[in-house]
C-alpha cells in the first residue's frame, strides 16, 4: 500500500468538495478529493437549482463564471401564491439590485469537474472504500481503495464533503459533537418535465392540498414539486396523478397554469432539518451536507456549502501563508451562525407554505394572514427578500 503526503484531503466530490479543491489550487495549495460514487452519477444527480447572488459572485471570481454568464437565468423576482392569485415580490427592489440566478447544481458540478482537470487537480472516482484515521493526531490519514490501487494520503487536514450519509461525520466520537434535528412530517415529490417555463420566475404556493412549486431548470425544462405524506411511495404517482394534483394546486384564477410535457425525471425527497455543533473536530474540518441540512423551501443548502469551503479556503490559505490559525480557530462559529440563520429562514418558509396533517381551521386561516400580511408589507416582504437572495459572505 502506497503512503502519499498531502496538504489537504477531501472526502465527497459534490459541489462542496469540488469547490474546495479548485479554490485551493487556486490558491498554490495541493489536495486530493475522493468519492465513492462515479464521476458520471454525481454529475447527474438533479437536486438544487437556486444560487444566491453571493454564490454567483464567488463562483465568477472564482474564474468559474463563464457557462454560468450564458445558460444562467437570473431572476429579479418571485412570486407567492394562495387563494388563487399569485403575488409578486420584487427581490432586487427590495435588495438594492440583488437577485437570484437558476443553474442546476449538476451543471456547477459539471464547470468544477472541467476547471479542476484541466488545472491538473486529482479526484478519485469510484472509490470502492474510503476510512479516515490518526484523527487525534497532527497527520490525519485518509485511506482510499480503487480498481487500481490502495492509497494512503498523509495529510495536514482533511475536509468532510461527504454530504449527509458519509463517513467523516461518523468518523469523530459522538461525545465530541452535538447535533440538532428536526423531521419534518412531509416529502417533497420532484419531477423535471420538457416543457418551457409558463413563468419567468418561481412560484411557490399554497394550495387546501399542500405545497406546490414552479421552478426551472432552462428555457425548455421545467422543474416542479408537490408536498405529499412522509411515507409516500413513488409508484403511487403515475405521470396522469402527478400533472393532475399539479394543475389543481398550481392553477390561478387568471387561468396560469405550468406548460406540461414528458416527466424526464421524478424523485422524492425528505423534509430535515440537521445541524452537528462543532464544524470541526482536530484537523477534520465539516463543510455543506455533512454538517448541516435545510429543508429545501429555503433554496439554501447548496449556497451554505459554497459559504463554508469559501471560508475554509480562505483559512487554509491564511495558515499557509502567515502561519496563523485564527482563521480555522474561527471557522466552526462562523459557520454555524450562518447556518442558524438559514435554518430558522428555511424552516419558517417551510412552517409558511406547507400544510401539517394535524392543522386546525384555525391554524389554516392563521397561515393565510401570514401570507396576506407578507405580500402587502414591504417590511416583510424585504425580511424575505434579503434571506432569500443570501447575505454577504463573512
Ligand atoms: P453532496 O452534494 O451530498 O455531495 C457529497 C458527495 O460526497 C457526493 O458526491 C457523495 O457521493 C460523496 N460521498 C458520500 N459518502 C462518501 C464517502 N464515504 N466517501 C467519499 N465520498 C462520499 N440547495 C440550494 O442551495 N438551492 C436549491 O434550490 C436546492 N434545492 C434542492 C432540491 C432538492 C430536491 C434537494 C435534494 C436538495 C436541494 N438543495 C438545494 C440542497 C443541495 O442540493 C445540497 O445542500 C448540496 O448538494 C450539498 O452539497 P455537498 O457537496 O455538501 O453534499
Ligand atoms: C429547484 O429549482 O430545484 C428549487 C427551487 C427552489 C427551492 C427548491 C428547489 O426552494
Amino acid at each position: 500500500m502506497a503512503v502519499h503526503r498531502i496538504l489537504v484531503g477531501i472526502v465527497g466530490a459534490g459541489p462542496a468538495g469540488l469547490l474546495l479543491g479548485h479554490l485551493l489550487q487556486r490558491a498554490g495549495i495541493e489536495s486530493v478529493t475522493v468519492d465513492i460514487r462515479s464521476e458520471r452519477h454525481v454529475i447527474e444527480r438533479v437536486r438544487a437549482g437556486v444560487l444566491e447572488q453571493t454564490t454567483v459572485d464567488l463562483l465568477r471570481e472564482a474564474g468559474l463564471g463563464a457557462r454560468l454568464a450564458v445558460e444562467g437565468l437570473r431572476h429579479e423576482g418571485l412570486y407567492l401564491a394562495f387563494g388563487g392569485e399569485r403575488h409578486r415580490l420584487d427581490l432586487a427592489d427590495l435588495t438594492c439590485g440583488r437577485a437570484i440566478t437558476v443553474y442546476g447544481q449538476n451543471e456547477i458540478v459539471r464547470d468544477l469537474i472541467a476547471a479542476r482537470r484541466a488545472a491538473g487537480g486529482r479526484i478519485l472516482f469510484d472509490a470502492g472504500h474510503v476510512a479516515l484515521s490518526d484523527l487525534d493526531t497532527d497527520r490525519p490519514r485518509l485511506h482510499v481503495r480503487t480498481a487500481d490501487a490502495d492509497d494512503t494520503f498523509a495529510c495536514d487536514y482533511i475536509a468532510g464533503c461527504d454530504g449527509f450519509h458519509g463517513i467523516s461525520r461518523a468518523s469523530i466520537p459522538p461525545s465530541a459533537l452535538r447535533v440538532y434535528e428536526h423531521v419534518h412530517p412531509y416529502t417533497w415529490l420532484g419531477i423535471l418535465a420538457q416543457a418551457a417555463p409558463a413563468s419567468p420566475e418561481l412560484v411557490y404556493c399554497l394550495h387546501d392540498d399542500g405545497f406546490a412549486l414552479f421552478s426551472m431548470r432552462s428555457t425548455g425544462v421545467t422543474r416542479l414539486y408537490l408536498q405529499c405524506a412522509s411515507d409516500e411511495r413513488l409508484d403511487a404517482w403515475p405521470d396522469d396523478r402527478i400533472w393532475r394534483e399539479l394543475r389543481a394546486r398550481l392553477q390561478m384564477h387568471d387561468g396560469w397554469v405550468p406548460n406540461e410535457g414528458p416527466i424526464l425525471q421524478k424523485g422524492l425527497t425528505g423534509m430535515r432539518s440537521f445541524v452537528v455543533e462543532p464544524m470541526r473536530a482536530g484537523r477534520l474540518f465539516l463543510a455543506g451536507d455533512a454538517a448541516h441540512i435545510v429543508p429545501p423551501t429555503g433554496a439554501k443548502g447548496l449556497n451554505l456549502a459554497v459559504a463554508d469551503v469559501w471560508r475554509l479556503a480562505r483559512a487554509l490559505d491564511e495558515r499557509y501563508r502567515t502561519g496563523s490559525d485564527a482563521g480555522l480557530d474561527a471557522y466552526s462559529d462562523a459557520g454555524l451562525r450562518r447556518t442558524w440563520r438559514a435554518q430558522r429562514f428555511s424552516c419558517w418558509m417551510t412552517s409558511l407554505l406547507h400544510r401539517s396533517e394535524g392543522a386546525t381551521d384555525f391554524d389554516r386561516r392563521r397561515q393565510l394572514a401570514d401570507l396576506d400580511y407578507l405580500v402587502h408589507s414591504r417590511a416583510a416582504m424585504t425580511s424575505l427578500a434579503e434571506n432569500y437572495v443570501g447575505f454577504p459572505l463573512a
